[in-house]
């Protein structure tokens, strides 16, 4: 049944995409973003998708005023909330105003939610709130919260923790909390991809700036971990199977929260990254090994079953289709 959906932080890389997977299925999207961190031609983008524009708010969420009046005007059946600041390293920098984004714009969200009568939100949260875990295969069961090294991580935990709250206070309240893995990729027309302001600190987008020249070369953090080629592994999930998995949230969304890892379930090594684009790309990028990265884990990756068994979802993408959608996106955007 085609739902009307609030989508913060729509302009955004995930967002964006996964707008388009609500509109190739007969939603209707509203945008809401203040782009901070994304431009306004991803629209086009997106109509250049699906053939269909979808209304966009330019708000700010620590505006409180303007967000509820964007759901007095909007009739919302539900809020998938993207929006927020998403860079770790300037997150310690910056720890209130990472706070006062993440946690008060939140906030915001949820009063307006409340005031208007929405009782359906989707979180993009991630798999920052395991923290450090005595496996590297995070299930969905583990305790959040713990040896978080970044207050980045530590927003997603909180908000994680109000959205439990709240759900508590009303228990018609819907939540899904989407712990992502490491999104990576475009979509497949070469559009919607990972292209942050500033220097890239993701080694993706980080891989493709050094492609078109922009950046002089990649430097890999650390060949010295214990794994089989001592550079860190994750699991790396392609942007529309993300997307994907928001649809299959959506459509079993139930009063409670429902929390879901969303990732690949197979690690994949800085190394192999590399080879892959290389191999895609036909030539060798110019690389060097650093020093590790402080707060990095050598290695982990999504349990992913719950959201197989339970949201019927699993990735159907594997790297060699990220780095053709990579390609592809920096062809077009050279
Ligand atoms: P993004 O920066 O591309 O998109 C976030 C969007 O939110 C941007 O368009 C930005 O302009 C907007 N925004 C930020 N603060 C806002 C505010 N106060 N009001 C209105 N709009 C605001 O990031 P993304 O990679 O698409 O990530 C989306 C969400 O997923 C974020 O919450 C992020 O923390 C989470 N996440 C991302 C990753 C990843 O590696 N990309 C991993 C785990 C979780
Ligand atoms: N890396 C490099 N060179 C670079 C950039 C990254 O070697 O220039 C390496 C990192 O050391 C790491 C791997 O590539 O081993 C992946 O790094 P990313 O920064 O792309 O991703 P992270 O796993 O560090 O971080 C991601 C999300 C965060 C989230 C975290 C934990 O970006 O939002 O996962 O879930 F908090």
């Amino acid at each position: 049944m085609s739902q009307r959906i609030l989508v913060t932080g729509g302009t955004g890389y995930i967002g964006s995409n996964t707008a388009v997977e609500l509109l190739s299925a007969g939603h209707e999207v509203e945008i809401l973003d203040n782009l901070y961190n994304s431009k306004i031609e991803v629209l086009d983008e997106i109509e250049q998708i699906t053939g269909k524009k979808p209304k966009f708010h330019q708000v700010d969420l620590l505006d409180e005023a303007g967000v509820t009046r964007v759901f007095k005007e909007g009739n919302f059946d539900a809020v998938i909330h993207f929006a927020g600041y998403k860079a770790v390293g300037e997150s310690v920098d910056k720890p209130l105003e990472y706070y006062e984004n993440n946690v008060t714009g939140t906030l915001h969200l949820l009063k307006a939610m409340r005031e208007t009568g929405v009782k359906k939100i989707i979180f993009s949260s991630s798999a920052t709130v395991y923290g450090v875990q005595e496996s590297p295969e995070y299930v969905e069961t583990m305790q959040t919260g713990g040896h978080l090294s970044n207050p980045y991580g530590r927003t997603k935990y909180f908000i994680e923790e109000i959205l439990k709250d709240y759900s508590v206070a009303d228990p018609e309240f819907q939540v899904c909390l989407l712990r992502y893995f490491n999104p990576v990729g475009a979509h497949p027309a070469g559009l919607l991809g990972d292209d942050p302001n500033g220097i890239p600190n993701n080694l993706m987008p980080f891989i493709m700036r050094v492609a078109n020249g922009h950046l002089p070369e990649l430097k890999i953090f650390g060949d010295d971990y214990p794994t089989e080629d001592g550079t860190c592994r994750r699991d790396y999930i392609h942007v529309v199977d993300l997307a994907k998995g928001h649809m299959a949230a959506l459509d079993h969304l139930k009063p409670g929260v429902s929390i879901y890892n969303l990732g690949s379930g197979k690690p994949t090594s800085v190394k192999e990254i590399v080879t892959a684009f290389e191999r895609a790309r036909g030539e060798e990028l110019p690389k060097s090994i650093a020093p590790r990265r402080s707060g990095d884990l050598p290695e982990f990756w999504a349990n992913p079953a719950k959201a197989k068994a339970e949201l019927n979802w699993q990735t159907e993408l594997d790297i060699d289709d990220v780095m053709r959608d990579t390609l592809a996106y920096i062809a077009k955007h050279a």
